[in-house]
């Protein structure tokens, strides 16, 4: 059940989280004058949580020039193929996507959730006002939807089917306050929870891709069952796989 608090310049909608049922605890998406952010409240009590692809710390990796040396550039393969039309299966915040599309690759990004849906909707539109990521925000291609599904439906669609399909189910938790890991729970809500759903992504990506698939994974996971990954890239707290792609 929502619940509008505030008109106005700012409005808060307040959600009970899926997997609670306590109206003590859950999610309040604020739509104010600059931004939409997201933020846990009760149980759940993180600060803010906004796409920003404009100030703040992504925007500094963004610059860093070492970027090429990103983990997910190297299992993407961008050094060989620069302009790589990358299918990011699970948007998230899109951090990931931005930086792929800094380095050129043409992002085409879904997301099932409507609430993450509606942030990086936000954080895309605050991109686009900034003329200096005009050219990497024409990269940056969202859809809300479910990933399984389109894979599954457009595998044979020439068109759409991406060089590259990117999973990342993972949260980052290399951070260890316990405000971040708050922040990692309240997100893991909206994620996958079931193994054997990954492993049906997995197996459709593998279709849909014309080169090869990339899964994001914990550093010390085993690979998905029934699936061989072709290579790893492993870096302190994780580690990408990259599958070859089966699809004709
Ligand atoms: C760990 S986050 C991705 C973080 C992202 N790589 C980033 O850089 O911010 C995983 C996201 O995948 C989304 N997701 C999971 N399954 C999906 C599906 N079948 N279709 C679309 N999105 C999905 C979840 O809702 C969640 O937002």
């Amino acid at each position: 059940m929502a619940e509008q608090l505030s008109a106005q310049e700012s409005i808060s909608i307040i959600e009970t989280l899926p997997h609670t049922d306590s109206s003590e605890a859950g999610l309040r998406i604020n739509f104010e004058t600059q931004c939409v952010s997201i933020q846990g409240f009760g149980e759940y009590a993180t600060n803010k949580v906004q796409v920003d692809f404009v100030d703040g710390s992504l925007s500094r990796r963004s610059q860093h020039k070492h970027l090429h040396g990103e983990m997910v550039a190297k299992a993407v393969g961008i050094k060989k193929h620069p302009n790589t039309k990358v299918f990011d299966a699970t948007t998230g915040l899109a951090r990931d996507s931005f930086i792929l599309a800094t380095l050129g690759c043409q992002m085409e990004m879904m997301e099932q959730s409507n609430i993450i849906a509606c942030l990086i909707v936000d954080g895309l539109k605050r991109g686009q006002d900034e003329p200096e990521l005009a050219a990497t925000m024409a990269r940056m291609n969202f859809t809300q939807g479910n990933s399984l599904h389109y894979m599954r439906a457009q595998r044979d669609n020439e068109l759409l089917r991406p060089d590259v399909v990117y999973l990342d189910p993972m949260f980052p938790d290399r951070q260890k306050t316990a405000l971040a890991k708050k922040e990692m729970r309240l997100f893991q809500l909206f994620g996958l929870d079931e193994e054997s759903n990954l492993e049906l992504m997995l197996e459709a990506a593998i279709q849909f891709a014309k080169r090869h698939v990339v899964l994001k994974r914990p550093l010390k996971a085993a690979p998905l069952s029934g699936f061989r990954p072709s290579h790893s890239i492993s870096g302190r707290s994780c580690r990408f796989d990259v599958y070859v792609a089966i699809g004709l």
